[in-house]
């Protein structure tokens, strides 16, 4: 399969932003300005602002996303976030393992591969997210380390249900820092973990349709030149998602 059949896909990571009312003016700025999109357009926002996004984003194209959940149902799970009342709330994607969340607050290969297996089994699509950081990537590890994250993170997945699963290479030391893995880089990382895929499911043809996601300082400025990458098919965008026009524009470019 080749790039332009697979599905492009731009998803915001508001990360802990936004209270509703904010929510509500971004979406409603967002909107408009990304209408004739022809890539897939996520806003994966914190959870007490799903009901407020699902209102907002009623009758547009833009899909909504939570930023975590547990694998369990429901349960004595005090303070977490179940796969059924994200989709009661209208969300139909989840990002799973996000390096803060694995750097923060304990997230392991395991435990996001039980969040993104209750995703997919409960109905709904999954971003994993992996990515080394600068000291593995100094040490020359990060292809063992991508190789680990994702292997791991897909334990278990049937083959015939990667449609449903996006994988978010972000490498950590471009995360919010404002330096941007070069697009030969990033390309090379992605390929990579195509190449893995193929492994995984054995079938090339099954990896070459799972949309592969840049994150790490993507901007207006260097999305096209990261997009243009064979093996790149959106971004995962957490600080420039949340101004209306730097998104859009991040949407624009990967709609070309
Ligand atoms: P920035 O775009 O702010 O670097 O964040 C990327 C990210 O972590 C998206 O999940």
């Amino acid at each position: 399969m080749d790039k332009q059949k697979r599905k492009a896909i731009v998803a915001g990571n508001w990360k802990m932003n936004m209270t509703r009312p904010e929510a509500g003016e971004l979406i409603k700025a967002i909107r408009p300005l990304v209408s004739a999109a022809e890539c897939e357009v996520v806003v994966c926002v914190p959870f007490t602002d799903l009901d407020a996004a699902a209102k907002a984003l009623k009758g547009s194209e833009i899909r909504l996303g939570a930023q975590n959940c547990h694998w369990e149902p429901s349960g004595a799970y005090t303070g977490e976030i179940s796969v059924p009342m994200l989709r009661e709330l209208g969300a139909e994607y989840v990002i799973v393992g996000h390096s803060e969340r694995r750097q923060y607050f304990g997230e392991t290969d395991q435990t996001a591969n039980r969040r993104l297996r209750a995703a997919l089994f409960g109905g709904l699509k999954a971003i994993l997210c992996v990515g080394e950081t600068l000291s593995q990537r100094e040490a020359n590890d990060t292809n063992d380390v991508i190789a680990r994250q994702v292997t791991e993170g897909l334990r278990e997945v049937p083959a015939g249900r990667l449609g449903d699963v996006v994988i978010a290479y972000e490498p950590v030391w471009a995360i919010g820092t404002g330096k941007t893995a070069t697009a030969e880089e990033a390309g090379q990382a992605c390929a990579f973990i195509r190449g893995l895929l193929a492994g995984i499911c054995g079938d090339e043809e099954t990896a070459c349709g799972v949309t592969i996601q840049y994150g790490g300082s993507m901007n207006p400025k260097n999305a096209a030149q990261l997009l243009a990458q064979y093996d790149i098919d959106g971004g995962l965008i957490g600080g420039a998602s949340l101004k209306a026009a730097d998104f859009a524009a991040i949407v624009e470019a990967a709609s070309k």
